[in-house]
């Protein structure tokens, strides 16, 4: 079924089992980015990626300070002529909790019917993988690239790329290219090869609400103060009504209405909602009301909690009007919104709804700005190709939910197109316990990104920019 270089095909045959193992000694690191206690396994990633790039061929592999976690950087660039490619992926992960959920340590991965188990196997250290083993793969048959690649690989991205911008517009220089490759989006449900168009933004905050400066016996001050932990569910009972609707005044402002033929197009999906739920172990399914699923969790803005804490946690009773209370809030966001925009009336919504007695204040964790990208580039052309001659059929248009910051600073700060051309899965458990990669489109996505990379070799009269 494959197109791709037998001699590729064969040195990829060759060495299935040495892969695997260096996959599972790369997701043995604890690369937590949000983790202050894991710095030290960021940075401990980092030199790893940067070891393999130089070893298998890159030039100028190097693990880049920036204020908080490291950026790998490599280049390859003797190919003139043809284009040059940025491959964006991220080696950092999201924490293991609830870690008593796993079946096995998060960092212990192993494989099972068909899957590689480990935190980071699909999101992203597998993707990031899966491209130092594609380009091994051609320099090991040919000593050479058939084009100029670029690596990125970050060490934020579960943590909104704080430091991204910054290193981007420092290393400008370093950074010209036609076109950033980035794998770490996924196939549609039930494994469908898919390319994705658009990803949504992120805005994440944190509420605090403050009482007392200590906690207060229930019995002797409950009915005379206002209560934090009870004046944080008020204020999360004001952010969304029953139909789904964020109730954060101007909220909507800037979305622009959802076009007929997108809609058109996601309605023709192969989405089959009772498999859907059943993955998920959801009971029926809520959202804003007048839109369809797949409009609710790829084009619309939504909001949600993502953790909520305060007062009394252990077994039994305490009798306590506790001091404060916080909650984590983030909000999907769509095109055309501004997360900066969007904080200001956010936090004055919080301030406003706010019951007296207490004090909430809201903190701007992070941020991301939603991203479209074209379709109809030569690149994303390609990589439609190289994924229907790799897996058997044509990739079918999704688009995401998720968020990738450095997408969208990849288009708007550098100029440049992106493909999101990923190989995870809608049911990996990313960001979840037993996190998992399907070991086929592991392996069988390797060879697309060699067939990606010969395709846009070949196509150097047209996509290059002649330098
Ligand atoms: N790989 C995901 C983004 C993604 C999720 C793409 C689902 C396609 C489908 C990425 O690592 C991620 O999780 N991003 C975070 C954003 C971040 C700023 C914390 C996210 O979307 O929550
Ligand atoms: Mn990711
Ligand atoms: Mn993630």
């Amino acid at each position: 079924m494959t197109a791709i270089d037998p001699a590729v095909q064969a040195h990829l045959d060759e060495t299935r089992e040495a892969r695997l193992e260096s996959w599972l000694e790369f997701l043995r690191i604890p690369s937590i980015s949000a983790l202050p206690e894991n710095a030290g396994d960021v940075r401990r990633a980092a030199t790893w990626l940067a070891v393999e790039l130089g070893r298998i061929g890159f030039e100028h592999a190097e693990v880049c300070d920036t204020p908080w976690h490291p950026v790998v950087y490599a280049d390859w660039l003797h190919a003139p002529g043809a284009p040059t490619v940025i491959v964006y992926g991220h080696y950092d992960v999201q924490p293991v909790d609830p870690i008593e959920l796993w079946t096995t340590a998060p960092f212990k991965p192993f494989v099972r019917d068909g899957r590689v188990i480990g935190r980071g196997a699909a999101d992203d250290k597998g993707q990031v993988h899966m491209h130092l083993r594609a380009a091994e793969a051609l320099f090991a048959t040919r000593g050479r690239l058939p084009l100029n690649l670029r690596i990125v690989f970050e060490g934020e991205e579960e943590s909104t790329s704080a430091s991204l911008p910054g290193w981007l517009e420092a290393n400008r220089a370093r950074l010209g290219a036609d076109v950033v490759v980035i794998s770490d989006t996924g196939f549609f449900e039930g494994n469908l090869p898919a390319l994705t168009e658009a990803l949504r933004g992120i805005l994440y905050t944190q509420i605090d609400v403050v009482g007392t400066p200590l906690d207060l016996h229930s019995g002797s001050f409950g009915g005379a103060v206002e209560n934090p932990a009870n004046a944080l569910a008020r204020i999360i009972a004001d952010l969304k009504d029953r139909d789904g609707r964020v109730l954060v005044p101007g909220f909507y402002d800037d979305v622009l209405p959802l076009d007929d033929a997108a809609r058109r197009r996601l309605a023709a999906l192969p989405f089959d909602e009772p498999v859907y739920r059943a993955s998920i172990g959801a009971g029926p399914l809520q959202g804003e009301v007048g839109y369809s699923v797949l409009e609710r969790k790829w084009m619309r803005p939504t909001l949600d909690v993502n953790g909520l804490w305060g007062g009394f946690q252990g077994a039994g009773e305490k009798t306590i009007i506790p001091g404060h209370a916080h909650a984590k809030v983030s909000m999907r966001i769509v095109a055309n919104q501004d997360p900066e925009v969007l904080f200001e009336r956010f936090r004055a919504h919080v301030t406003e709804v706010c019951p007296p007695g207490v004090t909430a204040t809201v903190q701007l964790l992070g941020s991301g700005r939603p991203v479209r990208t074209p379709m109809d580039h030569p690149a994303a052309i390609a990589a439609a190709r190289a994924l229907e001659e790799t897996f058997g059929r044509a990739p079918v248009t999704i688009a995401s939910g998720g968020s990738i910051p450095v997408a969208e600073m990849f288009e708007h700060q550098l100029g440049l197109p992106v493909v999101l051309m990923g190989f995870a899965n809608p049911d990996d458990n990313a960001h979840a316990p037993n996190e998992s990669m399907v070991l086929a489109n592991y392996e069988t996505g390797i060879r697309t990104i060699c067939r990606l990379w010969d395709l846009l070799g070949e196509t150097a009269e047209t996509t290059s920019r002649g330098t």
